[in-house]
């Protein structure tokens, strides 16, 4: 079945029937003011942290309950519903809605009995508020009277698992007030106040653009005895005026409307934790609601819409255009910023960027916006120890120079993370790489960095580390060790043990440090040297003709070997192989097929297969899942990315245009009960062929798929591969499309290309015509371009 569609003028995923099978969601504001909001207006919101700044309550795994709560009542006849379908669920025949998530905001409009609501909740440009602005129109030819409820469920503490279970305490430290046109909650009022009597965790809930007729600051008063689809204020007319002390609190404010015919008005809630002054400050500059929320979302459109301009994509896939255009990258950016925060699975326990999480997020922007990915590209440099290896986990409160690492107690006891993974700091390469490839700036490579513990360098310092460290962490065959863990979390081969995975993306980096280190003839014969004899042992000791094994346990005894019974084929090494440029291209076609023809699936490939179920060995922990979930034969996501990346240096574009179709969010919007979650975001994983539920997928947006895909899409299936001396564009596409255009700004020059596939080729273009001037395909140099450029690829 069908919930919506794309609006890809407005860069807008609308649904359209709000009966959607998992609460599909969205991301307003940032983590410093957070927010995720539903397609029933669900969802919480949150200072700074998802677990320790929480201010809206969110059950979590139920009925997507509570949320931003606006109730419409009919003065005449008693009848009411909400301006998102849910909570009231009038009858769908009866209620029209459409609810429009963009890029950083949502609005529903609903029409129901000659009135149409227009409900728009967004959290502005810098700012540490959110505002839900509310307009009623009334479309009959009679005059109405109309009465707005808002509510919003407030946390009796910041710490939500306290909100949720310490209720002998936390249900005895709130009040809330009332001041004219808002409702302040008070928590421990007498702990520490300020000398102006403030205590900074006071929160607001006012009104403006209209007078306030009646407000609770009670949630057992305005629920009465029901729940969100009945409150009880909402049946009466009214709200008590009444006030919490002790109990849970809220913040409900209701006013009345007269509209004559065709009349409309607006007013806005807004929310935030603030103190009495802030929030009467705040109250003020919304005096006329639609002015300020006007230009207010006109600048959060202006500055999304210009995030995502820097690439423009037309292709005959509309649906390949929407989610490269518009939602893969806005997701892109949400990884980016949010890293695995806080979602509708993720409640914000996990304090700080895992490193390889955060090092790949870097990737899927880099091509949009590359000098934010240069901060955060840095910062994460900082994260590095000073031999060369990343902290598995930096604290959001990350203080380089100055910080313990997995060697101390302290780290271990406040993190959680002993030991280091062998992968972490290798995913650095390909990231400094991209960003030095998009920009030019290879002077980035000279910029002085310091070190996570002591010690500072320069970022090919940095570099030279990280590839000490994997060169002193081998394991018996000269591989590099799998350590707590390579990329797969539930892979724990400690130091006897071997990845082939990390194996290849040693070799690369060794490669890709070759180009930097130019200068450094005996260091670039040392990286020479030691990538020969790390392929020499893959070709010699992992590969068996068709696949590349997926290491070797800590015993010595093979993992993923064909002659196994269960995880005899594994999907990391063969994509790996190729995007390290390890396999030859004889290689890549052999275990690239066994690939297809062992892991793949209508909805992906499998991580691995068959799922363990007996013979797994006591560092295989995937083990604990379920056969065709997760790590254990699940179609993870983020590989599907490295896959079609590897197809695609292949030149293989129906393979990789297939693959990106199997998984792709967007082809489950006519069947979206298979999926469940949204058809524009993209998630952990599906559930594989083992499982009942195949197609099923899981753990929305927050996951490091975004990067891997759109890196997949943009590099491989578009071939947009910039080096540091210019850019290759050298599409993979499916033979059957007759071409496509692109508009790119690559270094502040545009790029208008047009690729001609009459030939219907699939990869590997012939010629290429520069601002009229054939030549050879290959790098063109920043140089041979002008301001405005016209390019031609013929396949
Ligand atoms: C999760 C983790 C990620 C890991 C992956 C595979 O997505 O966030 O760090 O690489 O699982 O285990």
């Amino acid at each position: 079945m069908k919930y919506g569609y794309f609006d890809e003028k407005a860069r807008e995923y609308v649904i359209t029937n709000p009966n959607t099978p998992a609460p599909w969601a969205n991301y307003l504001g940032s983590p410093d003011y957070g927010a995720i909001i539903t397609v029933n207006a669900g969802g919480y919101s949150f200072v700074k942290s998802g677990a320790a700044g929480r201010i809206l309550r969110y059950i979590f795994n139920q009925f997507d309950e509570p949320g931003r709560y606006i109730y419409l009542r009919d003065e005449e006849t008693g009848d009411f519903w909400s301006a998102s379908w849910k909570p009231v669920s009038k009858p769908l025949e009866k209620y029209h809605t459409e609810c429009r998530h963009g890029t950083s905001y949502t609005e529903f409009i609903s029409e129901y009995n000659g009135i149409r609501s227009r409900a728009l909740y967004y959290v502005p440009m810098n700012a540490t508020h959110e505002v839900w602005r509310i307009s009623v129109e009334n479309l009959t030819e009679r005059p109405r009277k109309i009465s707005v409820f808002g509510y919003a469920e407030f946390t009796t503490e910041s710490f939500y698992t306290q909100d949720l279970v310490n209720m002998q305490y936390t249900q005895f430290i709130t009040k809330t007030e009332f001041h004219d046109s808002f409702i302040l909650e008070q928590i421990n009022e007498f702990n520490y106040p300020r000398p102006d009597g403030t205590t900074g965790r006071e929160r607001f809930f006012g009104l403006a653009g209209a007078a306030v007729d009646s407000y609770t600051g009670r949630r057992e008063q305005f629920l009465g005895r029901n729940r969100f689809d009945r409150p009880q204020a909402v049946l009466d007319g009214k709200c008590d005026n009444s006030l919490n002390y002790n109990g849970n609190p809220c913040g409900a404010l209701q006013f009345s409307l007269e509209l004559d015919a065709g009349q409309k008005r607006t007013a806005a809630f807004l929310l935030g934790q603030k103190t009495v002054f802030e929030a009467k400050a705040i109250m003020d500059r919304y005096a006329e609601p639609e002015k300020t929320v006007d230009s207010e979302l006109a600048e959060l459109i202006r500055y999304w819409h210009g995030e995502l301009a820097n690439l423009k994509v037309s292709t005959p896939d509309k649906s390949f255009d929407a989610m490269v255009n518009t939602w893969n990258a806005f997701q892109c950016f949400t990884t980016f910023v949010w890293s695995r925060a806080a979602s509708l699975v993720y409640c914000g326990e996990r304090n700080g960027y895992g490193y390889r999480d955060t090092v790949q997020d870097i990737q899927g922007i880099i091509h949009l916006d590359p000098e934010l990915a240069r901060k955060q590209l840095t910062f994460m440099l900082s994260a590095q120890v000073h031999h060369g290896a990343g902290l598995p986990l930096v604290k959001y409160s990350h203080h380089a120079g100055h910080e313990d690492t997995p060697e101390q107690d302290s780290y271990v006891k406040e993190t959680g993370h002993p030991s280091y993974r062998a992968d972490d700091a290798l995913w650095l390469f390909p990231t400094v790489y991209k960003y030095i490839a998009e920009t030019g700036n290879t002077a980035y490579l000279d910029e002085e960095i310091p070190f996570a513990d002591k010690d500072s360098g320069t970022v090919r310092e940095h570099l030279k580390r990280a590839i000490h460290f994997s060169m002193t962490h081998l394991g018996p065959h000269g591989m590099p060790a799998g350590l707590h863990a390579d990329w797969n979390d539930c892979l724990v081969l400690g130091s006897q043990g071997e990845s082939t995975f990390v194996a290849f993306q040693l070799y690369y980096a060794l490669n890709i440090m070759k180009e930097f280190c130019e200068n450094e003839p005996e260091y670039v014969q040392y990286l020479e040297e030691a990538a020969e004899k790390l392929l020499t042992v893959l070709n010699e000791k992992c590969y068996e003709g068709d696949r590349f094994i997926r290491g070797f346990r800590d015993t010595g005894d093979v993992i993923g070997s064909k002659k196994d019974r269960e995880a005899s084929m594994w999907l990391n090494p063969q994509s790996w192989a190729v995007i390290s440029r390890g396999a030859t291209p004889e290689q890549a076609d052999k275990i690239l097929q066994t690939a297809y023809e062992q892991l793949n699936t209508p909805y992906g490939l499998q991580l691995m297969q068959p799922s363990y179920r007996y013979d797994y060995f006591e560092g295989a922990r995937m083990r604990l899942f379920n056969p065709g979930t997760k790590e254990n034969g699940g179609i993870f996501c983020q590989p599907q990315g490295w896959a079609i990346l590897a197809e695609a240096l292949a030149g293989h574009g129906d393979r990789a245009f297939q693959y990106f179709k199997e998984s792709s969010p967007a082809s489950f919007n006519e069947d979206a009960d298979r999926r469940v979650i949204e058809p524009y975001v993209h998630g952990q994983f599906i559930e594989g062929r083992e499982s009942p539920f195949a197609g099923r997928s899981h753990v929305h947006w927050l996951t490091g798929t975004a990067s891997t895909v759109m890196v997949g899409c943009v590099e491989g299936i578009l071939g947009l591969r910039p080096t540091p001396a210019g850019i290759e564009i050298s599409p993979s596409i499916p033979s059957d499309w007759d071409g496509f255009t692109m508009e790119k700004f690559f270094r502040g020059k545009k790029l208008h290309i047009t690729v001609n596939n009459l030939a219907h080729r699939e990869g590997k273009p012939k010629t290429v015509i520069l601002n009229g001037a054939e030549r050879a395909p290959g790098v063109i140099p920043e140089s041979d371009l002008l301001e405005d450029n016209k390019i031609i690829v013929i396949m």
